[in-house]
């Protein structure tokens, strides 16, 4: 028997979405949303980018660690991750009751999308950004359960989209 779904991961590259659809898509199960990079602001009291100045990435990636290992206990809820989360701590994300979505956009969209953007460290340069779309996009695929091509799609598509697979799985 298949295991009933009692939380939705987002998971995807930086500027995919997931928290906005995370929201969305929490409002309309009427779940609860956490979205882990606001966690961790809250618990700091700090932006994200300047824990990544001031403290380097190492000392982000074990916070963020912490907090998904925290509301991935939750039942009944959406939950975004930030870019990097699925590829540092993928046995966080994928226990059991847990559905694990993949927002998939070309690189090109994201560039579009993320352009004049100064609040992610990682996508501050263009090529490197690449690469690491590059090495993480199979990453990705491999963890999630379900895998939405979200390129040619706006939020509001994107999360009917989603609220349509996943009321059957609740
Ligand atoms: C990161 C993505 C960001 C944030 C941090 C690191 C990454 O979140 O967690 O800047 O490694 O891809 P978003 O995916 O919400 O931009």
């Amino acid at each position: 028997m298949e295991t009933l779904v009692e939380r939705i991961v987002l998971i995807g590259f930086m500027g995919t979405g997931k928290s906005a659809v995370g929201k969305l898509l929490a409002e309309k199960l009427n779940w609860q949303f956490f979205d882990t990079d606001t966690e961790i602001v809250k618990r700091t009291g700090r932006e994200i980018k300047e824990i990544f100045e001031k403290e380097g990435e190492a000392f982000f990636r074990k916070l963020e660690a912490e907090v998904v290992q925290s509301v991935n206990a939750y039942k009944g809820a959406v939950i975004a991750t930030g870019g990097g989360t699925a590829v540092s701590v993928p046995e966080f994300i994928k226990t059991p009751g847990t559905l694990v979505v993949y927002l998939q956009t070309s690189f090109s969209r994201l560039c579009e999308r993320l352009r004049g953007d100064t609040s992610r460290p990682l996508f501050r340069d263009v090529d490197m950004a690449s690469q690491l779309y590059l090495t993480r996009e199979p990453r990705y695929s491999e963890l999630a359960d379900i895998n939405i091509d979200e390129t040619d799609l706006n939020l509001e598509e994107v999360t009917a989209k989603l609220y349509e697979i996943v009321r059957e799985k609740i």
